[in-house]
């Protein structure tokens, strides 16, 4: 049933525009699950108050803020392909640059810490930034990449909830070349760029109906209707009572995970 591309979309184009009435609530939502465990990590890394920061597809920025916090003499870019969520007022220490990163440029060596949270999994050309990337930080810098990955929605006793994920990835493929799968193979990549003092975690949240993570669930299902409907994951009334799932406060059940690499560059 999963289909191959056809189109070159890009992230924001068919789907999660932030021009949308409901993105910045939409990102919110995953930023209120996920940003603890990213805080956690970066408390880890030894990121010095005069540190050089990128954080790349910043989204409604609070990453990129906790980096500006942490490196509080040192500087912040937080880059995206759409800035609309991001207020270049927040830090003095923060700097808002719109540019897409498949073609932004920076000079070697140029940050000592660079984040990226399910932003790579969503272009299809991700191995070649990541090798861009990996050029921009300086000797001993260090990289945190965060994706998503879902191990356990094939696997759920509710089967609407099962398909409705099949489709949901299928059509964030389709769309724009998604892949949910894409960190499995980033440990072997950082050793293979040299990366020293490599890590990994991966922590899987639930979703209960009603709860911020149903929200992003709803706001994000509903864009990928037809396309979930015309690829033949779920007809139209299971696709209704799949959405409806996300306001029942009786379902409960493993939500999208969120894997982490990182390392120091050698
Ligand atoms: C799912 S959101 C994640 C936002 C943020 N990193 C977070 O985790 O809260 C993906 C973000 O990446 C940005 N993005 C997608 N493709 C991009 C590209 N090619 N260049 C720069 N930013 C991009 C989107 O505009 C969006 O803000």
């Amino acid at each position: 049933m999963v289909q191959t591309r056809t189109s070159n979309g890009r992230y924001g184009d068919e789907l999660f525009g932030h021009e949308r009435s409901d993105e910045r609530d939409r990102l919110n939502a995953l930023t209120h699950t996920y940003d603890e465990i990213t805080f956690a990590r970066l408390d880890s890394l030894p990121i010095r108050s005069d540190s050089r920061c990128l954080d790349i597809g910043a989204g409604t920025g609070t990453v990129a803020v906790s980096l500006a916090d942490r490196a509080s003499s040192g500087r912040v870019i937080a880059l995206d392909r759409s800035t609309a969520f991001l207020d270049p007022n927040t830090r003095e220490n923060l700097e808002v640059m719109e540019a897409d990163i498949t073609t932004a440029e920076f000079p070697p060596g140029s940050f000592d810490v660079i984040h990226a949270r399910f932003v790579l999994m969503h272009m299809p050309e991700r191995e070649e930034v990541i090798r861009r990337v990996v050029s921009w930080l300086a000797p001993g810098g260090w990289l945190l990449l965060s994706e998503g990955i879902d191990p356990l929605s094939s696997t759920s006793p509710n089967n609407l909830y099962s398909r409705l994920f099949a489709g949901v990835w299928d059509a964030m493929h389709r769309s724009m070349g998604t892949d949910v799968n894409c960190a499995r193979n980033y440990p072997a990549m950082l050793a293979e760029h040299g990366f020293v003092h490599i890590g990994t975690d991966v922590h899987v949240p639930h979703v209960r109906g009603g709860s911020p993570m149903a929200e992003f669930y709803r706001v994000g299902g509903s864009q990928m209707r037809e396309s979930i409907i015309a690829a033949g994951h779920l007809d139209n009334n299971e696709f209704d009572a799949g959405m409806a799932l996300f306001d029942d406060p009786t379902f409960i059940d493993f939500a999208m995970g969120m894997i982490s690499v990182w390392g120091q560059r050698g």
